[in-house]
């Protein structure tokens, strides 16, 4: 049985549209680096705007979770995992939610009721305890003594700070072959979540003002690879199908068995898998010293290391049969996997080819540094050396010093990354001090760009144009923007035109810090105005853009090059997305 399947049919027959998984990647938020639950993408719809699919929406998302990065190579973790879920956008709520997830998990998955048991919301001062969950239990059949009530720290839910909320109910299963207690009691670890009810009814403010919403939603997430190994009846979610082929594949290369290797042979299967998917994402991202490029840095440095620790000859393309068997466990369900196979083999490969220069002697220079060292903790210097002339990441010295009981001084670490930061910086004529952190050259210059094609497209397409969404990264830029209707051919080149003009002008990029409402009076465009503190960095570029923003920029517009536009497409309803890049 696929569950991934039966999940999908089963939601379908009950009058959900299957949707497909957003990407990765946050299209227009920035705020985060990956989707980390299937609601994310779905957020403006649970906060009320109308889902162009309906009011009952069924998916599996692809989801990457950062907090977990240390555990990987136990049992239970992985840092990329498909979350199924199932949502009401103000149509049914808690009645039929329940009675769905029991039929399904019942019916179809045929688990008995003995092995499950839920907890329901306690309730507190402002939100009143949850009895109609519980008695909707009840009526099911699952025995009082098998309900338990939570507080807010349990059964209450909120991606981040702020946002659409609610009280939940979650669904637990017995997975021991102990025999089953009558009373079930959610700290026994015995019991394991596998399916979370969120009843949304609540929004959230940044002060933490709840109100409520004008509708009520439902929003319910599985983890997919947790229920497939509770399914299959294993206590190692790398013994389950999910993972047979990938460390079969890893068992070859090495020349070992799992059996023994189990940390480094977990860790390059799931370093290697959330790899594939993070440089198949449309993002386009590669690996970098900076947001999710670093993340993808990491992951591969991680899994060369202790490919190395497994005898992994690691100048050789070791990595490429073990992606290949991630790309074909997945490319039928997500396309891009199945279209980008040949960048994400070329990412994995470039950036082997790349540490693999400098991991031996790196690795000579950590022992080195080890054999001399007086006290427990490896001094910033040369935390530092090993990060910027051996390209060890600093998660990666600490997780080597961790093995051998040591520390590493990572606060020290982190100062004299930024000051070399700001160094690199004030000598690299074009830039603006205090801008973000580790922005690269062409990045910085994309940044530039994206403000003077917001100020072009307002000239051709009209003033309602407004910013949507903006991705950056270092072959290109990429920006979503309000408008009803394909550009043609002619406002392509319009736009495309107007902004070369005003690089050859060479306009001065100029910034002036001011009160955000002053800011605002004055006509500066703002995206996620809601996000800036109350004094805020308004960047102009001559007389043509005014725009509130983070930076950083070039000095003058000159420096940027051609501009050119590679792509012009549909991003969602009533949004359009150019893709460019300066030559
Ligand atoms: N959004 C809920 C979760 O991630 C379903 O648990």
């Amino acid at each position: 049985m696929n569950l991934k399947d039966e999940f999908i049919k089963y939601f379908v027959e009950h009058g959900h549209v299957e949707i497909p998984s957003a990407p990765l990647i946050p299209e227009n938020d920035p705020t985060v680096l990956f989707n980390t639950a299937g609601m994310q993408p779905l957020i403006p719809y649970l906060l009320g705007e109308p889902h162009p699919k309906g009011k009952r929406l069924c998916d599996a998302q692809k989801c990457v979770r950062l907090t977990d990065l240390d555990d990987i190579g136990d049992k239970t973790h992985h840092t990329f995992f498909e979350m199924l879920g199932n949502w009401s956008l103000g149509d049914y709520f808690k009645k039929e939610s329940i009675g769905y997830s029991f039929e399904f998990l019942t019916k179809v998955l045929n688990i008995p009721i003995k092995r499950l048991a839920v907890t329901v919301f306690a309730g507190n001062d402002e939100i009143p305890r949850d009895e109609l969950s519980a008695s909707i239990w009840q009526e099911l059949g699952i025995p009082k003594e098998r309900i338990a009530y939570l507080g807010v720290e349990d059964n209450f839910w909120i991606a981040g700070e702020s946002g659409p909320c609610g009280g939940d109910t979650e669904i637990f299963y017995f997975r021991s072959d102990d025999e089953i207690p009558t009373k079930f009691d959610p700290k026994d670890d015995r019991w394991v979540e596998i399916w979370n009810n969120v009843f949304m009814e609540f929004n959230k403010d940044e002060s933490g003002k709840i109100t409520e919403l004008a509708k009520k939603n439902v929003d319910t997430g599985m983890g997919l690879e947790r229920v497939v190994a509770v399914l299959e009846g294993v206590n190692d979610n790398y013994k389950t199908s999910i993972w047979k082929e990938i460390l079969t594949s890893i068992e070859k290369v090495s020349g070992k068995p799992y059996e023994g290797n189990e940390i480094s042979m977990r860790i390059i299967a799931d370093h290697i898998r959330t790899s594939v998917f993070i440089s198949a994402d449309p993002a386009g991202i590669k690996p970098s010293n900076t947001d999710q490029g670093y993340i993808l840095r990491r992951l591969i440095r991680r899994a060369i290391r202790h490919a190395k620790k497994l005898g992994i000859d690691t100048s050789t393309n070791w990595m490429e049969p073990i992606a290949l068997e991630v790309i074909k466990k997945y490319e039928n369900y997500y396309t891009e996997i199945k279209e980008n196979k040949e960048v994400v083999l070329d990412v994995l490969k470039n950036e082997s080819i790349k540490f693999n220069r400098t991991l031996e002697k790196g690795l000579r220079e950590f022992d080195k540094v080890v054999s001399h060292l007086q006290g427990n903790t490896i001094d910033k210097d040369n935390a530092f050396k090993l990060y910027d002339t051996y390209g060890f990441p600093i998660e990666l010295t600490e997780e080597m010093a961790k093995e051998q009981n040591l520390k590493v001084d990572t606060k020290g670490f982190e100062e004299k990354f930024l000051a070399h930061q700001e160094l690199s910086r004030t000598a690299s004529k074009g830039k603006f001090k205090g801008g973000l952190m580790g922005h690269s050259e062409i990045e910085t210059k994309y940044h530039t760009a994206t403000h003077l094609l917001n100020a072009a497209l307002k000239v051709v397409i009209g003033p309602d144009v407004h910013q949507k969404g903006s991705n950056i990264n270092e072959s290109r830029m990429r920006f979503d923007f309000s408008c009803d209707h394909k550009l043609s051919e002619e406002e392509k080149k319009q736009v495309e035109d107007l902004v070369n003009t005003w690089i050859k002008e060479d306009l001065p990029v100029t910034m002036e810090v001011m009160k955000k409402e002053d800011a605002i009076k004055s006509g500066a465009e703002a995206m996620f105005i809601e996000k800036y503190a109350d004094m805020v960095n308004v960047y102009k570029i001559g007389e043509v853009s005014k725009e509130i923003c983070g930076g950083p920029h070039v000095e003058h517009t000159g420096l940027l090059g051609h501009f050119k536009i590679t792509k012009e497409e549909a991003s969602s309803a009533g949004v359009r997305r150019i893709k460019a890049i300066l030559e």
